[in-house]
């Protein structure tokens, strides 16, 4: 009787040791050792507009791209399983500033007055926007689009881009949903330029040769972006990610994801800066 009872207790104590561990790893920071096991932790919401191609979009039904390889080898890193919702471009801003998600990784460009608002990761890729028209068009550069009509998707940085050269509230800017949107509207002669991210646009002309489009550069016009992870303001998943960000260009797997996807080799050392 008494070598059972020893035996309960070892047991129990056992039990107790494990359950403590547990609960240890599952309400850690990430930061620890122990954060690629990370099987407590919780999953993450993350949101985005998967209408972006080549960084998020639908293939049959499922969405891929770019960006989703990043959050899917941060996932990996950083021990936080991901479940990520296509809910729409204005719908990441709500979700993230009601907190209804943890994240979003969208082709988010980091700038000032989404800061007020929102926390970023540390750069995580380089844009810029540039110019699709049709190949037979007069327009050369940014100043050009002034007296034109212009398709951009909905509070992007293109809008902004745009609006700079030709004014706020200009009704010659054609506000869309999507990029996809736009670009339509440019096929269909309503308007006779989409401005928008360089690698989407670029991605776009070369897929459709029979479009006759062309894509035009003006750094003068258009100041290098970088895009990054957005979070609610305060999100303590930023300093766990910027440091899974920084072993996936020190490892060799952002390499290997962008070059995946874009036929080229990253300067890590451009985003690092
Ligand atoms: N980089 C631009 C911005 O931040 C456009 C991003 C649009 N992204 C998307 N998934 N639709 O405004």
């Amino acid at each position: 009787m008494k070598k059972k009872l020893s035996i309960f207790s070892l047991v129990l104590a056992f039990i107790l040791v494990l359950s403590a561990c547990a609960s240890g790893s599952g309400s850690s920071s990430g930061s620890s050792a122990s954060s690629s096991s990370g099987t407590q932790k919780k999953t993450l919401r993350v949101v985005d507009d998967a209408t972006y191609a080549p960084f998020e979009y639908m293939d049959k039904g499922k969405i891929v791209g770019f960006d989703v390889d990043i959050l899917n080898a941060l996932s990996k890193e950083t021990g936080y399983k991901v479940q990520l919702a296509n809910v729409g471009w204005d719908p990441v801003f709500v979700e993230l500033k009601n907190k209804t998600a943890d994240m979003s990784i969208s082709a988010i460009t980091i700038n000032s007055q989404r800061k007020q608002t929102y926390d970023f990761s540390v750069p995580y890729f380089l844009s810029t926007n540039k110019i699709l028209v049709k190949k037979n068009s007069n327009i050369k550069s940014g100043a050009d689009l002034k007296g034109k009509v212009i398709a951009v998707q909905t509070a992007t940085t293109g809008q902004a881009a745009v609006e700079k050269i030709v004014g706020q509230n200009n009704p010659n800017v054609k506000k869309f949903k999507t990029i996809n949107l736009a670009i339509m509207e440019l096929l269909n002669g309503g308007a006779d330029a989409v401005v928008a991210d360089n690698t989407v646009i670029e991605e776009y002309a070369k897929n459709n040769p029979g479009q006759n489009l062309k894509v035009i550069m003006d750094k003068k016009a258009f100041a290098p972006e970088f895009y990054g992870l957005m979070y609610p303001k305060g999100s303590n998943l930023r300093s766990v990610f910027d440091k899974a960000i920084n072993t996936l260009y020190a490892n060799g797997t952002y390499t290997k994801i962008y070059q995946k996807w874009f036929k080229a080799s990253p300067d890590v050392n451009e985003l690092k800066a």
